[in-house]
């Protein structure tokens, strides 16, 4: 990760500030149009407060995570239908409920972005924020946010956040923070990390896929020009973070992880998806998820996505898209270029429902990966693997380029194209893809792709619908 000091000239501003002003030890202090926040704990209040208790943390930051193939390695896949989920109501005793007095410091921070968010810049010293209110920030302007410290989202009233997390449309999903405005800046110069408690979230689910209320950790929403730069995740509560209604997002060198420490599944910590956006570039990215990586999803044009490598993932993904007949999804002009995965499910792949719309001009480039279960895939009849042929949702223009690497079992490529609209423009070149032990050359499944026989590979036979995302064994 880049290592930025801040401007010395800032930091001249701050430490005069701090000398003169008598509330030496306020959370928060302006100065101008920049707003400085303090955490509550380093703060002289902090003495007079009741024994903090710091939230739930059986998330030992220094663990590594589990081997690949243990108990909570990789998410369950296939999963389940989004939305299907039974379980969206259920809740558990939170054996960790602490109704102790802790501190809060979302009230200062919303503070800072009320008198700073626009036109202004918002500075969080180092030292730890806790985190216990939605933050819902969509009108800012013309904004750069330094963050130098580490913010905890609470974990002892899970309750509260399915409640209050705010809506982003999207299959009834929720985010704990929303951004939106133009021309705004998060820098987080390698310094700052979020921490979601995600493992409350995931002993919660308990495996129930897209668990309701389960809040994305950071949305753009209705943004124009944002950078998000230099932050870790660790611990997301569900997607790390979700694009949408957005155009001209930058976001670089980020750092995420989030694993199951025990045998629940980590699935649905997405490290993002875009939707609804256009003009995305995303670059310099580590990821260990336990679900996709990098998912594009419906209505997203112009998306560049760069130098990531992702560990315990689904990788590259164009959807899930389609999910509504009645409304169609449109997907066009993406690369994906030097990307790693490291025991995955899938590398590079297009999952489709049997919907409307188009998947168009898709570039795979410079792919390396090991020990993926199923590296190319695509279908037009995700997760419930019926009415295949007949999705009219046209799959065309799709270049995989430079793809090597070592698959599970013994198929490079799983290809099923609905027959009502049938792939075209399909181009494969430099593919080396090899079983990890050995034993000659992978399959390439092929169905319903029009320019067969001059897309720069031989199939070795077709690809049922029923093709599963996941393979279990040699086919
Ligand atoms: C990402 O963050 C983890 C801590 O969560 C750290 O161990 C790792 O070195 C970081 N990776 C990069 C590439 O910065
Ligand atoms: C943006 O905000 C800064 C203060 O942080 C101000 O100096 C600058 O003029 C603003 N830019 C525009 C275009 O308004
Ligand atoms: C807050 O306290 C932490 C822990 O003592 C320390 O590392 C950090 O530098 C302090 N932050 C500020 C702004 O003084
Ligand atoms: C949880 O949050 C709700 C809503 O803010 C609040 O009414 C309740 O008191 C909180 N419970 C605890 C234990 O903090
Ligand atoms: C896109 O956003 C960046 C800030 O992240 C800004 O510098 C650039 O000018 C914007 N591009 C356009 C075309 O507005
Ligand atoms: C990506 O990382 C490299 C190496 O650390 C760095 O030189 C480059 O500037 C980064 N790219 C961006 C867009 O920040
Ligand atoms: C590819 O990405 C890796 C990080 O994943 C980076 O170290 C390397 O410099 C990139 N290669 C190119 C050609 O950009
Ligand atoms: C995608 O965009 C089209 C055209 O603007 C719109 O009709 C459709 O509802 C959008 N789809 C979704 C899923 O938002
Ligand atoms: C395909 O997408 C690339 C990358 O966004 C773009 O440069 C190119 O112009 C697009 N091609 C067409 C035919 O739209
Ligand atoms: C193909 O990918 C390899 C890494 O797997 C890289 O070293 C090489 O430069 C790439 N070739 C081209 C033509 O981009």
């Amino acid at each position: 990760m880049r290592k930025k000091m801040w401007p010395s000239s800032l930091l001249l501003v701050s430490s005069t500030l701090l000398l003169l002003l008598p509330g030496t030890s306020a959370e928060l202090v302006k100065d101008g149009s920049t707003c400085i926040v303090t955490p509550i704990s380093n703060t002289s209040k902090a003495a007079v407060a009741a024994p903090v208790v710091v939230g739930r943390r059986d998330d030992n930051p220094l663990a590594v995570p589990p081997a690949p193939g243990s108990p909570g390695a990789l998410g369950r896949f296939p999963r389940p239908e989004p939305g299907s989920s039974s379980a969206g109501h259920r809740r558990r005793n939170s054996k960790n409920l602490d109704t102790r007095a802790q501190p809060d410091d979302t009230p200062q921070i919303l503070d800072a972005f009320k008198q700073c968010g626009q036109d202004g810049t918002i500075i969080l010293r180092e030292g730890t924020y806790h985190i216990r209110q939605v933050m819902d920030l969509t009108n800012l302007r013309n904004v750069s946010v330094e963050i130098h410290g580490t913010l905890i989202w609470s974990a002892d009233n899970l309750s509260y956040w399915r409640q209050a997390s705010p809506a982003v449309t999207y299959a009834g999903r929720q985010t704990a923070v929303r951004l939106g405005g133009r021309d705004i800046a998060v820098r987080g110069f390698g310094k700052a990390l979020f921490d979601g408690n995600g493992q409350a979230w995931i002993d919660l689910a308990a495996g129930a896929s897209n668990f309701q209320g389960r809040p994305i950790s950071l949305t753009v929403w209705y943004g124009t020009n944002v950078l998000i730069d230099g932050i870790t995740w660790h611990m997301s509560q569900f997607w790390h973070t979700f694009v949408a209604h957005s155009q001209n997002v930058t976001m670089t060198n980020l750092n995420m992880s989030t694993y199951s420490s025990n045998s629940q599944s980590s699935q649905n910590t997405d490290g993002t998806n875009t939707w609804n956006s256009k003009d995305i570039t995303i670059s310099n990215w580590t990821v260990t998820c336990g679900d996709d990586c990098i998912g594009v999803k419906g209505n997203s044009s112009n998306v560049h996505v760069s130098n990531v490598v992702c560990h315990e993932s689904g990788a590259m993904t164009i959807g899930s898209v389609g999910s509504n007949s009645a409304q169609p999804d449109y997907v066009e002009n993406i690369v994906f270029d030097n990307i790693t995965a490291i025991h995955s499910s899938n590398a590079a792949w297009i999952k489709t429902y049997p919907g409307n719309g188009y998947v168009r001009n898709v570039t795979f480039r410079n792919i390396q990966f090991e020990d993926v279960n199923q590296p190319i895939y695509v279908t037009s009849c995700i997760y419930s693997y019926n009415n295949c042929d007949s999705s009219r949702l046209k799959i065309s223009d799709i270049t995989w380029s430079n793809i090597t690497g070592t698959s599970r079992y013994n198929v490079a490529a799983g290809i099923h194209c609905s027959a009502a609209a049938p792939c075209e423009g399909f181009h494969f070149d430099n593919i080396d893809i090899r079983p990890k032990d050995g034993g000659g050359a992978a399959k390439v499944l092929c169905s319903n792709i029009k320019n067969q026989a001059d897309m720069g590979i031989d199939c070795t036979g077709p690809c049922p619908g029923s093709q599963p995302q996941q393979l279990s064994g040699n086919v």
